[in-house]
């Protein structure tokens, strides 16, 4: 079994929360636009869920996703979608880490809550890193445009994105341990996200 399929499955057994729709009415009066691109990209990302997924990214939710940032209207290639969508998921990241980091400052010292908690916080970290290589992998991409090497392996960027899954699953493990609900929303709402930006890049 796959990281990506024990994602998936392990995801089977949360329930969804509301963070990311609380986030989606708090886009600040502008109504954001969405283009035929985005509808078309959303289309084809929605196919690339897994059979098994029993929370699969919807053509709805990536759509409604895509526009909480305006720069997804701009987008005329998938890379550049794929680049707004991770730093969509950066931020989801930062918000579940800032929360983690915040519940480690009541925790008491020495504790197995304690240490669950630091290493969230590592691997969240560590998310991050990662998404920040996929996403000099799309600047090269757009740098290297028009050259006869023009582009990236259709696999490279997905199985970048992938590499997240290690330490999102490493995380909820530890999360789902301490039963600490608020925690664990924000991990399924990093964990939606992550589906979503693989969805896209499989799309490449
Ligand atoms: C969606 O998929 C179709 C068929 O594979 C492809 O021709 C089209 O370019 C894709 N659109 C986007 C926005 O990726
Ligand atoms: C996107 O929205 C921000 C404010 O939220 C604004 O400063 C920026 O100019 C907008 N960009 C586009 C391309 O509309
Ligand atoms: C926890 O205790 C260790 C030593 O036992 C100390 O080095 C560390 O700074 C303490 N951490 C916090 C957050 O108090």
């Amino acid at each position: 079994m796959s990281a990506t399929s024990i994602l998936f499955s392990a995801i089977a057994i949360m329930l969804l929360s509301n963070t990311l729709a609380a986030k989606s009415s708090a886009s600040g009066g502008v109504k954001p636009k969405v283009t035929n691109f985005i509808l078309e990209a959303c289309k084809n990302a929605s196919m690339k869920n897994q059979i098994y997924d029993p929370n699969p990214i919807t053509h709805e939710f990536c759509v409604s996703t895509l526009k909480l940032d305006n720069r997804s209207a701009e987008a005329k290639d998938i890379h550049s979608l794929v680049h707004v969508a991770i730093d969509i998921l950066k931020g989801q990241v930062a918000t579940a880490n800032d929360n983690v980091k915040q519940m480690l400052h009541g925790t008491k010292n020495g504790t197995a809550t304690m240490r669950a908690l630091s290493f969230c916080m590592v691997d969240y970290n560590r998310m991050v890193s990662i998404l920040n290589i996929c996403d000099t992998m799309i600047k090269e991409y757009h740098g290297r445009k028009g050259r006869a090497d023009d582009g990236l392996m259709s696999s490279e960027l997905p199985s970048c994105v992938e590499k997240v899954d290690k330490p999102f699953i490493d995380c909820w493990l530890g999360l789902l341990a301490m039963e600490a609900k608020k925690l664990l929303d924000e991990n399924f709402a990093v964990g939606m996200l992550v589906k979503l930006n693989f969805c896209l890049a499989s799309t490449i």
